[in-house]
């Protein structure tokens, strides 16, 4: 009887103990991601709503530079963004550049829709110069939302082989579990090739004056609230665009009666991210 007893206590201390590990790995990982900053730099949704999943306090690029807060000390501290012409976005860039970030894990995670080229690399060279030296990368394909190039109703049907949900855990547990992990370097050919493709970016394409407002517009102002450059203007006329455009998407796909059109648009069909509001992008995005 004695031995039934002391086997009762012995196995009775162990699940306590197990259970009392649990409760604590679980408060220590909700202190750890209050002390997460997430910063983000969203058009339609998607690395809102990536940014979103791996928590911590999330920061508004566009919202940094406008209020000039360049300076964060966090014990993590992450930044999402999509991938722009197989590299990181101008406004990413001046935020790295101007930024000073402190802290025991750094993270970036891009978005992207077809291929991510060396985006990623790019930004580990960016942050090398701010001393930045990150701990975890990693890409996550999702919705293209480049209208000149893909067509929404095509890409949304194709949706579910890029299996998003997946990719999202997986990167959620390993920034949880604070894993360190940098994505494979990419090779010289593919180097070369997407720094080929950014420099034509930036030189040809990536131009405000692709974008035309047709006569549907009712002048609502959604699109220059979702502008991260204040770059639009409604006023008694139609949009205005003044010409310092980061080509991020947000205003014809804000525009709810497709009034805005890009050349070469496949379609009228627009996209955001299902997850996330149009006010979410406004809050995210308006610099007005
Ligand atoms: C100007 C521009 C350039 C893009 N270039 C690429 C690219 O080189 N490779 C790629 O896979 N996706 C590219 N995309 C697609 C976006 O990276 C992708 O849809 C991203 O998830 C959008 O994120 P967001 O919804 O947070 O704005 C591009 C999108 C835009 C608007
Ligand atoms: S969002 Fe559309 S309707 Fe509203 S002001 Fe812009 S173009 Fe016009
Ligand atoms: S004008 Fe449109 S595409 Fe250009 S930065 Fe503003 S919201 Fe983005």
């Amino acid at each position: 009887m004695i031995y039934v007893y002391k086997l009762f206590i012995i196995i009775s201390k162990t699940f306590s103990n197990f259970i009392t590990a649990i409760i604590s790995s679980v408060i220590d990982l909700n202190k750890m991601e209050k002390k997460m900053k997430t910063f983000y730099f969203t058009g339609t949704g998607n690395s809102l709503s990536v940014a979103k999943k791996i928590g911590g306090n999330l920061c508004s690029i566009p919202q940094m530079i406008k209020n000039k807060e360049f300076f964060h000390e966090d014990d993590a501290i992450g930044i999402v963004f999509p991938c722009y012409g197989f590299d990181v976005p101008n406004i990413v860039r001046e935020f790295l550049s101007k930024a000073t970030l402190k802290a025991n894990y750094f993270f970036a995670i891009m978005t992207y829709g077809n291929m991510s080229g060396a985006g990623l690399q790019n930004l580990e060279k960016l942050a090398k110069e701010k001393n930045i030296k990150f701990h975890y990368t990693n890409e996550i394909l999702m919705i293209d939302n480049f209208l000149p190039g893909f067509d929404i109703n095509v890409q949304l049907k194709n949706e579910q082989k890029k299996d998003i949900d997946r990719q999202l855990i997986a990167i959620v547990n390993d920034i949880k579990y604070r894993k360190v992990n940098l994505v494979k370097k990419k090779g010289i050919f593919t180097r070369m090739f997407s720094a080929i493709v950014s420099k034509m970016l930036s030189i040809t394409g990536l131009e405000d004056k692709n974008f035309r407002v047709d006569k549907s517009c009712i002048k609502c102002g959604n699109c220059a609230k979702v502008c991260p450059r204040a770059n639009i203007t409604v006023e008694t006329e139609n949009p205005v665009y003044h010409h310092r455009c980061e080509y991020c998407m947000a205003c014809i796909n804000a525009c709810h009666l497709t009034s805005i059109h890009i050349k070469g648009e496949k379609n009228a069909k627009r996209f955001r991210n299902r997850n996330i509001t149009l006010q979410e992008i406004i809050n995210s995005n308006n610099c007005l």
